[in-house]
């Protein structure tokens, strides 16, 4: 069996121990770390020139990264990406900002990056390309003869199709997620926003075992939504206990009980609606004064993108008002901490924390509703308060499920969950670590590319069939065809240069 080749654009760190930024890097490191193989991508550095990919040779896992230069950045990861795509995918079309030119640059920086990745692959590898930054990367290998098997998951949700044409290039877009053998979403939900798009607009028709017609083009589109290892992320709360930064907070709270939230500092999250339901808590039960605190970590991303400025500007004015309003000399509600922690070390400071508080207004998974939960003492576990709106709500049968636009019910939640029965608190966590334990990320990634095998092996099957019949012109189907093609650059393909082994 040839190799696993995984294809996104932001590559885990290659030093252990160093906070990954997001759902992705930490869920596609743990599961190339079991099978072994190849990841490529942007190294995360800004270059005066593009050059050859940097190899670098971790246990089972190479990584191969790419810098990206100024303009590439620009317009394809802070313009296309983040400031078209990523709001629009989270339903935030109100923020989003469309320039032609920059998806101009996006189109170009995947061509490119097709080309680098394209002397790396042998003819036995499979491709697994991840997220919204690279929806037409499958195109543009087919560009370059390349014929392995070529699989999509989209991190992200998928708008409905209403949203999505919002999006100026949406039908190219969708075309492109055409050209892979396999699409994965998050949900099923995604999964039929996908469909609807297909279906309703014409293009194409899909089958009950998931497959799609349209555009010329055969493929399976599936949900596969993304877990953790519950047991690993266990163990490590655990040994992670007795860390100073632990025991400094378990000193801090002085039999205070705690509610905890960890996520990157984006609009996606609803942090300001989650400070305000935290507010109207402490409103509405002046009993929890000074018996309760609020840990908001919040780590900053993306931070020369306009709208992230807003949202940390804002953020600190509503935690600066709340905790004016409310706190004590010995008591601040809201500590809320711009920085990035550990993995292992926030497992541990979960498994302090009475309530995991995760109130996306949107969200295509949301891992950290699962470690929350997986970071639990079994005897003695905290409560899971989650949105609706997170893909984690399909997932855990135990959370106490809120709409995060509600603050009055989201606040009753959160006193729900702070005075939980024990014996409602264990069955809870019970129920939802069994349902962790049978999607975990194993499930995961084996189905998709158990999909990925048998789809790409039917397609050929029926290929050389095609080859070995003979060809009736008038019955034989019409080649795809090819999708405006994605602008295209000068560049070369540098050999691969090597920075250690
Ligand atoms: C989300 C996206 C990922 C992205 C991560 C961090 O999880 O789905 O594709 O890598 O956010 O964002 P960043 O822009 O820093 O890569």
């Amino acid at each position: 069996m040839g190799r696993l080749i995984v294809v996104s654009n932001r590559v885990a760190p290659t030093q252990e121990g160093r906070p990954a930024a997001g759902g992705l890097a930490v869920g596609v490191l743990d599961a190339l770390k079991e099978t072994g193989g190849v990841w490529f991508g942007w190294s995360g550095e800004t270059v005066a020139e593009p050059s050859a990919p940097v190899i670098e040779q971790q246990g089972s896992v190479t990584y191969a990264t790419v810098g990206l230069t100024r303009r590439d950045y620009d317009q394809y990861y802070k313009g296309f990406s983040n400031t078209t795509l990523w709001p629009t995918f989270h339903y935030r079309n109100d923020l989003a900002r469309y320039e032609r030119q920059e998806y101009g640059g996006y189109l170009r920086v995947n061509v490119s990056l097709a080309r680098q990745l394209q002397p790396l692959i042998e003819p036995d590898d499979i491709i697994w390309v991840h997220d919204y930054h690279l929806i037409p990367f499958a195109r543009c290998l087919r560009d370059l003869g390349v014929k392995n098997p070529i699989g999509f998951f989209l991190h992200i949700p998928l708008p409905v199709p209403e949203v999505m044409r919002s999006v100026p290039p949406h039908e190219e877009l969708m075309k492109f997620m055409c050209h892979y053998d396999v699409v994965g979403f998050q949900t099923g939900a995604d999964r039929q926003a996908f469909l609807d798009y297909i279906e309703r607009g014409g293009h194409g028709t899909a089958s009950e075992d998931g497959m799609v017609h349209a555009w010329d083009r055969i493929l399976k589109v599936g949900a596969y939504p993304i877990g953790i290892y519950p047991d690993a992320i266990a163990k490590s709360a655990g040994q992670f206990a007795d860390r100073k930064p632990v025991r400094s907070l378990r000193d801090a709270m002085r039999g205070r009980k705690l509610i905890m939230s960890v996520d990157r500092l984006d609009y996606s999250k609803g942090l300001a609606e989650r400070f305000q339901a935290f507010e109207r808590l402490l409103q509405n039960g002046p009993g929890w004064h000074g018996r309760v605190s609020l840990l908001q970590i919040a780590p900053p991303t993306r931070s020369d993108v306009q709208t992230y400025q807003t949202i940390r500007r804002n953020l600190e004015g509503e935690a600066g008002r709340i905790n004016g309003r409310f706190a004590q000399l010995d008591w601040t509600p809201i500590q809320y901490l711009n920085r990035k922690y550990e993995r292992n070390l926030l497992m541990a400071l979960f498994r302090e924390a009475q309530v995991g508080y995760v109130a996306p207004l949107r969200d295509g998974m949301n891992l950290v509703a699962k470690e929350y939960v997986a970071s639990q003492d079994p005897d003695d576990p905290g409560v899971l308060v989650l949105s609706q709106f997170a893909g984690a709500a399909e997932q855990l049968p135990g959370a106490l499920v809120v709409n995060p636009y509600d603050l009055n019910q989201t606040a009753e939640a959160l006193e729900r969950a702070l005075s939980m029965p024990h014996a409602e608190r264990v069955s809870r966590y019970q129920d939802m670590m069994a349902s962790l334990r049978e999607n975990n990320l194993s499930v995961w990634r084996d189905t998709f590319l158990t999909d990925l095998r048998s789809v790409a092996t039917a397609a050929s099957v029926t290929a050389r069939a095609r080859q070995a019949a003979p060809v009736d012109k008038a019955s034989a189907p019409a080649a795809p065809a090819p999708a405006s093609p994605p602008a295209s650059t000068a560049t070369t393909v540098p050999r691969a240069a090597t920075r250690a082994q």
